[in-house]
């Protein structure tokens, strides 16, 4: 099990949450959220980040977060209470963390190129571009917990865009034929109350998504209404136990 001490990193702002790299720079240490997170009423700890030195190995068996929110808003809070919840069970591996807003993402231009190349992408390295290393990040995890916010009724577009480059994987065939065992789980949030249907689109794409890297989807997403505000969450104690529910029964955290 990962070591679950270490030194507190404070960080100034959103822009300066930890990108892949620094994550990994920061092996050991534990990472403490901007001051928005940690106003009186809120008394969420910082996430740990992993130990150093175990990076393939961890990456194989942690659960990867996958934030897509580009805010720090109540989709960090589900970070934060996710790593908290994991880092207090013993028989819990801490998750690896990505903030997707950290990665520069290129649009497909369906070129057609992975149509003829199986498993490669002509963006992959492009202009800085990291999609394929994220996804074969996630590619390499046990378990991925994507956390979205809904936006017309869809994913926000960097998201769908990360979505749409796992058309590699597609054409490479190697996605939903492979029965591994590894799962996802979604989890969305969203300002409306009603809609019956506000989160269709967002698990549709998002099932695709993962059954095209391999992975089981079981359940249904958790979806939270009502978060409007970058805090709304933390002010919610009904969303807040719904979420400490689902994280025991899904996760066993
Ligand atoms: C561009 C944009 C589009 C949105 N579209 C919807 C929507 O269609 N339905 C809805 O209920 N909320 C919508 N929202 C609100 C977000 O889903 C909601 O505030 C969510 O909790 C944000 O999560 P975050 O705090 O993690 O960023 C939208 C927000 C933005 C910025």
């Amino acid at each position: 099990m990962a070591e679950r001490n270490g030194t507190c990193l404070r960080l100034a702002g959103p822009s300066s949450l930890p990108d892949s790299t620094t994550v990994h720079a920061m092996l050991g240490q534990s990472v403490e959220f901007p001051a928005q997170n940690d106003a009186p009423g809120c008394p969420l700890p910082p996430f740990h980040s992993r130990p150093s030195g175990r990076h393939k190995d961890v990456l194989m068996n942690a659960p990867l977060l996958l934030s897509a929110s580009p805010r720090n808003g109540n989709g960090d809070t589900v970070v934060r209470l996710l790593c908290r919840w994991a880092s207090e069970t013993p028989s819990a591996t801490l998750p690896d963390v990505r903030f997707l807003r950290d990665f520069r993402i290129l649009p497909c231009t369906a070129c057609g190129f992975c149509a003829t190349h199986p498993g490669r992408c002509a963006l992959d390295g492009t202009a800085g571009d990291q999609a394929g290393s994220l996804l074969h990040t996630i590619h390499q995890t046990s378990r991925l917990i994507v956390i979205a916010p809904v936006w017309f009724y869809g994913p926000p577009a960097q998201l769908k865009a990360l979505v749409d480059r796992a058309q590699t994987f597609w054409e490479a065939g190697d996605g939903a034929s492979t029965t591994s065992g590894r799962t996802a789980h979604l989890i969305f949030t969203a300002a409306r109350q009603n809609g019956p249907r506000l989160f269709d689109a967002s698990g549709l794409i998002l099932r695709c998504f993962a059954r095209q890297l391999g992975f089981d989807v079981p359940g249904e997403p958790l979806t939270l209404r009502g978060l409007d505000a970058p805090d709304d969450l933390q002010h919610t104690p009904e969303l807040l136990e719904r979420l400490r529910l689902w994280s025991q029964a899904q996760l066993g955290w």
